[in-house]
């Protein structure tokens, strides 16, 4: 079993750091955020990721998780060093690689002879050896190991991954990396390190067309008179194209497709190639918010401003506490703009948030819609479906709803009274 020091414990680092110690290596998390790792030692996970509270917890228990701001100790004693670092684009597109350069410069001397350094965040093709060269050392390796958790799913992603993919010019490094994941016993694809980066972008911008795909299927849909949850389903048991990611919605959000289809369209570009296709769906992806916002504007009457409106759910999607590039965060900023008064319920938010100045942030569903004209669904919560729409329709001063995420019955709430309008039918 291997000792293991992670270098950020975001939803990546942490997920990563807790499963490896459950896979039974012995784990340190490295950040140099304080507060953090004090509450990380007492074993309180500051995000929300199922799971990942009892695997820490565990950890911490077993002696084979630790947590510390002092990174110089950690790295000096770890066989791997993975990196999970924030990696946010730039107004520009680019990426910003600050962190990942400041970290990687500050650990080079004090790695051990023959330790392997693993970049987990998503990085710009090249950054494995870009690393390699802000290290400095010839007697270490660098490996590129993407991840592909989806927040919310994180811990069961990352115990039962459909494959881990290890790249590196090493192959006995390569090698190393591969058998740290033993335990999950899932299919590995050991590669050169461009070919693994360029596998995690190619993955997010697939996953993204799908979803800006059928999006533009529900759009036509709804001119043709079609029901987009029919066709998805259909279409989806065909094995070549698969039921997953065929949700419409109000757009994909989060902390990756966004960034990362943008990314992957520089990095075509700095190769020479115009990447049409993913430039189609990065605008499509704006235009399903635009879409959004304009069924809201119907929904109070033709102009929002001065229009009351409930908001359920502000997260980017359900079951995690993240807002980052959050549509429905993005929606909500054009209704504000647009000149509407705007009521938030999320089951994660308990008070105005600073991306959203003037929001207003309720402490329920229902308290959410009181004396509002509409009321739109922007995160497909489940606790959504079961708000009693005859209880809604009780508060709410005017009859539109919006339903982005396709959560809500729509017999249920037209028979209370209702003017409900989904995505695709
Ligand atoms: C990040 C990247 O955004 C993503 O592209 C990549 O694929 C994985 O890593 P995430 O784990 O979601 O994703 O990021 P975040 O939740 O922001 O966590 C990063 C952590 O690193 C934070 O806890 C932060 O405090 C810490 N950090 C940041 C450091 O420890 N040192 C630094 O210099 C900067
Ligand atoms: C994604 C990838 O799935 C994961 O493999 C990668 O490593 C990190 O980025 P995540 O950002 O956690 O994971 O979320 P994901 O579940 O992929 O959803 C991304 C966005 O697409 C969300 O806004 C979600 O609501 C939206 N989505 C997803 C849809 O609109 N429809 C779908 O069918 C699926």
């Amino acid at each position: 079993m291997a000792e293991i020091a992670v270098v950020g414990t975001g939803y990546v680092g942490l997920t990563s750091g807790a499963c490896f110690s459950h896979l039974g290596h012995t784990v340190v998390c490295i950040d140099n955020v304080a507060a953090k790792i004090k509450s990380l030692r007492d074993g309180r996970v500051p995000i929300v990721e199922d799971g990942l509270q009892g695997l820490t917890q565990q950890g911490l228990a077993n002696g084979t998780l630790s947590f510390t701001t002092d990174s110089k100790v950690a790295v000096s004693s770890a066989d791997f060093v993975f990196l999970c670092l924030p990696t946010p684009d730039l107004p520009n597109g680019s990426v910003d690689m600050a962190y990942v350069d400041s970290v990687a410069s500050e650990i080079g001397p004090w790695l051990r002879p023959g330790s392997v350094v693993v970049n987990k965040s998503t990085v710009p093709v090249g950054t494995t050896r870009h690393v390699a060269r802000l290290l400095g050392r010839d007697d270490v390796f660098v490996v590129s190991n993407p991840e592909f958790l989806r927040e919310g799913n994180a811990v069961k992603d990352f115990l039962n991954p459909s494959r881990v993919v290890v790249g590196g010019d090493d192959s006995g490094a390569v090698e190393r990396v591969a058998r740290l994941y033993e335990g999950t016993k899932a299919p590995v694809i050991m590669c050169d390190a461009t070919s693994a980066e360029t596998i995690k972008y190619a993955a997010n911008a697939f996953l993204a067309t799908k979803i800006s795909f059928i999006n533009s299927i529900a759009n036509i849909c709804e001119h043709l008179g079609a029901d987009v949850r029919v066709v998805a389903d259909a279409i989806g048991r065909d094995p070549r194209i698969g039921a997953q990611f065929l949700q419409p919605g109000p757009g994909f959000g989060g902390s990756c497709f966004p960034k990362d289809t943008i990314g992957l369209v520089r990095l075509a570009e700095d190769a020479g190639y115009d990447f049409g296709v993913l430039k189609s769906v990065i605008e499509a992806n704006d235009q399903q918010l635009a879409r959004t916002v304009d069924k809201v504007r119907a929904a109070v009457g033709g102009s929002l401003s001065g229009a009351a409106v409930a908001v359920w759910g502000l997260t980017f999607k359900a079951n995690t506490d993240d807002r980052r590039h959050s549509p429905a965060v993005e929606v909500v900023r054009r209704l504000l703009a647009a000149g509407a008064t705007v009521t938030a319920y999320d089951p994660t938010v308990s008070g105005p948030i600073g991306e959203l100045t003037g929001l207003l942030v309720a402490s329920s569903p229902i308290e959410a819609c009181r004396g509002a004209q509409a009321l739109v669904v922007l995160t497909e919560w489940q606790e959504f479906a079961v708000v009693r729409a005859d209880s809604v329709r009780e508060v709410m001063g005017g009859a539109g709803v919006v339903d982005a995420r396709n959560l809500l019955d729509p017999e249920v709430w037209r028979d209370a009274g209702f003017s409900y309008r989904g995505v695709g039918f």
